[in-house]
């Protein structure tokens, strides 16, 4: 009999001492014992049991619940992740053909669901920090500059938090937004927490958010694939809202999934609320101790860097001298079990949540001490993230729909890129359909290549030759 991601999961089980990746609930129950439920609560619609795609009864009140606890006029529950609560989201505050103005720096998703609802993109680019080589925040004054220059933009999607806990100015981005009578989206795929402590940054709804869409799954305790979508002011379709929603939905919902989304609200309120300021305090307290070692350094923000209004304390953003993010990464996952969310060239990323136990902060002080000591004493090369800027040519969807031929790169110079070229760091794309294959991009991709940087979308085994538009 062959298992292979039984086989791989039970692996890591064994593995894993400590979990600072995500999903929040971190391998724990709350509230009640998940093992007593699954399968017997993995059902259908049942008599009683309501419908997510014409919710009047249990999923109704549910939902209500959840609107009533993140400050929220309507939830809706979405069992396909943010990915699908985004496509519903921007579905219902656009039409075909509209103008969105996004940050490069956008999650997938966000491309995706212009491609599914054939919206034109605008961009606005994040800081690049070059002292502490990181994308940081959006100068909400980018924000005004474009909704001036272009007045066909209907609706701005930002993110908040950035993949790392950094915060723009939300407040001022969506007074900006407001004043120019657009509507504002927020992915806080990264910040469903923020709702339950006054020491964590203020949630979009509470900055003034049209719309969000959050994975409750990524930082409170709710399985994988578990998000929400919140509308928070009267500019929202709700109607249309949950056309969407039937549109990106499957039609065979989960319960558990619904089940999940309701215990994590239900436990936040409640006990989860108390132990999130206990798990800030006991992350600060890590980042103080983190910042004493010799050859450990942690971002903690940059007051020169004004594109930073807010940073999340439970996301501790760290590396060690001479090491890249990725050995760091790698060295605590083998050496001491510990696994984290994420890393790069210069950083390595923990996720805590409310699940976390105190000690697992001691515990990777005590891994990081040690791993610290063991450095290598030569450091690697510095280097720089900060992207070339490609311009479009077409638009998204249609190179996307467009027929497509394989070229080596050399040859796609002046030509129109049919995919998305993404290189990891920093993650951002480099290139999207419809965009100009400049020489300058051409050189960083080949650059990329050259110092192992991963890219995605690069087609061949040594990477030399790029999809484009026929
Ligand atoms: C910023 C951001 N937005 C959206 C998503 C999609 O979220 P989900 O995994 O819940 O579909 C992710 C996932 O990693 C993300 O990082």
């Amino acid at each position: 009999m062959k298992t292979p991601i039984l086989d791989e999961l039970n692996k890591i089980r064994k593995r894993e001492r400590v979990s600072f990746h995500m999903p929040g609930h971190k391998g724990k129950s709350t509230l009640i014992n998940w093992a007593d439920y699954i399968p017997y609560m993995d059902t259908t619609e049942l008599d009683g049991l309501d419908n997510l795609h014409n919710p009047t009864g249990i999923i109704k009140e549910s939902q209500e619940l959840a609107a009533k606890a993140f400050g929220a006029k309507k939830t809706i529950y979405s069992v396909n992740g943010t990915t699908a609560g985004i496509y519903i989201a921007l579905g219902a505050v656009t039409n075909p053909g509209d103008t969105i103005l996004i940050q490069r720096q956008s999650h997938k998703s966000i491309y995706n669901a212009a491609i599914l609802n054939r919206l034109n993109i605008d961009y606005i680019y994040a800081n690049y920090n070059e002292k502490y080589h990181l994308y940081t925040g959006i100068n909400p004054l980018d924000v005004e500059l474009k909704l001036k220059e272009n007045p066909n933009i209907s609706a701005v999607v930002i993110s908040h938090p950035n993949y790392f806990g950094l915060c723009s100015d939300i407040e001022k981005i969506a007074e900006i937004v407001h004043k120019y009578d657009k509507i504002l989206l927020v992915d806080e795929a990264h910040g469903s927490h923020f709702t339950f402590s006054d020491k964590l940054p203020v949630s979009s709804l509470e900055a003034g958010a049209d719309i969000c869409v959050q994975s409750i799954h990524k930082t409170l305790p709710s399985f994988t694939q578990t998000s929400m979508i919140h509308v928070g002011t009267s500019r929202v379709n709700i109607e249309k809202l949950k056309r969407m929603s039937s549109l990106y939905q499957t039609t065979s919902p989960s319960y558990i999934f619904m089940l999940s989304l309701e215990i994590a609200r239900a436990y936040m309120e409640d006990e989860g609320k108390y132990r999130l300021d206990k798990i800030i305090e006991k992350a600060e307290e890590l980042t103080e101790k983190l910042k004493a070692i010799d050859g450990v350094y942690v971002f903690t923000g940059d007051e020169e860097d004004r594109t930073i209004k807010y940073k999340d304390a439970t996301k501790i953003l760290f590396g060690i001298e001479n090491m890249t993010g990725t050995q760091v990464m790698k060295a605590l996952m083998e050496d001491y079990g510990i696994y984290l969310e994420m890393s790069d060239y210069y950083y390595a990323l923990a996720l805590s949540s409310v699940m976390n136990d105190e000690e697992d902060f001691d515990y990777l002080k005590k891994a990081l001490e040690d791993l610290a000591r063991r450095r290598p004493e030569k450091g690697h090369k510095a280097m720089d993230f900060d992207l070339p800027k490609a311009k479009a040519s077409i638009c998204l969807y249609e190179a996307y729909y467009s027929p497509k031929e394989v070229v080596n790169l050399r040859e796609s110079i002046g030509r129109i890129s049919a995919s998305f070229v993404i290189p990891y760091p920093p993650g951002v794309p480099l290139l999207c359909p419809g965009e100009l294959i400049s020489p300058e991009l051409v050189e960083y991709i080949e650059f990329a290549n050259q110092i192992g940087i991963e890219i995605i979308g690069l087609i061949s085994y040594n990477k030399e030759k790029i999809e484009v538009v026929k």
